[in-house]
């Protein structure tokens, strides 16, 4: 999709016309925090600009502290050698799916789904076979069945999913390996919302899967951290993937810049401050709890991640007949910017980020309230 395209680029180009026209536009659209990324992250930045091993080759594994800080967060048998460090998490499953399929093979996305998981998978020249998931936003080892042949390599499951919010449980994921592993197909684990599940504990499937041979985690520090523009992810699998993976890295970028890897090794070297967490669920609480008042709107609570999916597709009518032309109006009307679900495949529903503060949030959520309620009337 050119980016013209993107409702989500066509909705924050729309949402800056009406900033510079001096509205007071609030924007629920963008897919990262609205915070800055921590101070003592940042410290860890300058000190590392300033260190002259920084400004000299580093290694194509990436930092050999930062692997192992990542290994550090899998069960024992996950070791720095079976960890890459990429250009972000999108990085990772470009270099994942890579390794994994072709031109000619086939690949697994769920939908509705964030879109980099189809452009990872055609970047690699392989096919998108779609996997709609259920009613409770999940799959299941017969819906991926049902969707396999001969030529499907991998299947991407996001855990938390953008954009639901929807958390596969330890014991379904696990199926799903098994599954993976009797079929010959690889599960990649798209982990970069996995710090931010508000009912539960945190998990990756490398804690959760009795066979790990078929499966790759990709993750980074983006979303947990306020870290989308520093551009640090990894991947983690067998070493035969990594290995394939860190050749390509060799062969293109050489490695990630040291400096923004010293920042993530920061990141990661801090637990994710509780609080964090805490303020997520009291945001996610509010805005699901605000869009509840909205007769007709049906918004599931999202178990992670940072935004709500709700369904509007009682609100469509002959003045707003697709979501898209919805989140045009709220635009207008509420001076709120939401992205339409078409971007994720499914056409009848919103995606409202709740990653800002919860002043700001309330006050765009009392704004959404009123306008959708008028929609609806
Ligand atoms: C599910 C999912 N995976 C990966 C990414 C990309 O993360 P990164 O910024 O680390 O490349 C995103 C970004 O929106 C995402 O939603």
């Amino acid at each position: 999709m050119a980016e013209s395209d993107n409702p989500i680029f066509r909705i924050a180009d729309r949402a800056a016309g009406l900033r510079a026209s001096g509205f007071d536009v609030i924007s629920l659209a963008a897919g990262e925090p609205e915070a800055p990324t921590a101070t003592h992250i940042v410290e860890a930045a300058v000190t590392a600009a300033r260190d002259p091993r920084t400004h000299h080759y580093g290694p194509a594994a990436g930092l050999a502290d930062l692997r192992e800080r990542v290994a550090a967060q899998h069960p024992d048998h996950v070791t720095a050698d079976h960890v890459q460090i990429t250009i972000g998490t999108k990085h990772a499953l470009h270099l994942a799916l890579g390794a994994l399929a072709g031109p000619g093979e086939e690949v697994l996305v769920l939908r509705p789904s964030w879109p980099g998981h189809v452009g990872a998978v055609e970047s690699v020249g392989a096919s998108v076979v779609p996997v709609l998931v259920d009613r409770d936003g999940l799959t299941s080892v017969d819906a991926l069945e049902a969707a396999r042949t001969p030529r499907t390599r991998a299947v991407v499951v996001a855990n938390p999913s953008n954009p639901s919010g929807v958390l596969h449980p330890a014991g379904l994921l696990a199926e799903i390996a098994a599954w993976c592993v009797d079929k010959d197909v690889w599960l990649v684990s798209d982990e970069v919302y996995g710090g931010l599940v508000f009912d539960a504990d945190p998990f990756s499937a490398t804690a959760v899967v009795a066979d790990s041979s078929r499966l790759v985690v990709v993750d980074g520090v983006s979303k947990v951290h306020a870290m989308t523009g520093w551009r640090v992810g990894w991947l983690l699998g067998p070493t035969e993937v990594v290995a394939a993976a860190r050749a390509q890295v060799s062969a293109t970028i050489t490695h990630v810049p040291s400096i923004t890897q010293y920042a993530a090794l920061a990141a990661l070297t801090a637990p994710v401050d509780a609080d964090t967490v805490a303020d997520y669920r009291a945001s996610r609480d509010l805005l699901v709890g605000k869009l509840a008042q909205v007769p007709g709107v049906e918004c599931p609570t999202p178990a992670g991640g940072m935004f709500a999916f709700p369904d509007v597709s009682k609100l469509l009518s002959a003045e707003h007949p697709t979501a898209a032309e919805l989140a045009a109006w709220l635009l207008d009307e509420a001076h709120v910017a939401v992205v339409s679900g078409e971007v994720f495949g499914d056409d009848g529903t919103l995606r409202i980020s709740f990653a800002l503060d919860q002043e700001r949030l309330t006050e765009a959520a009392d704004r959404l309230v009123s306008a959708l309620t008028k929609a609806g009337s």
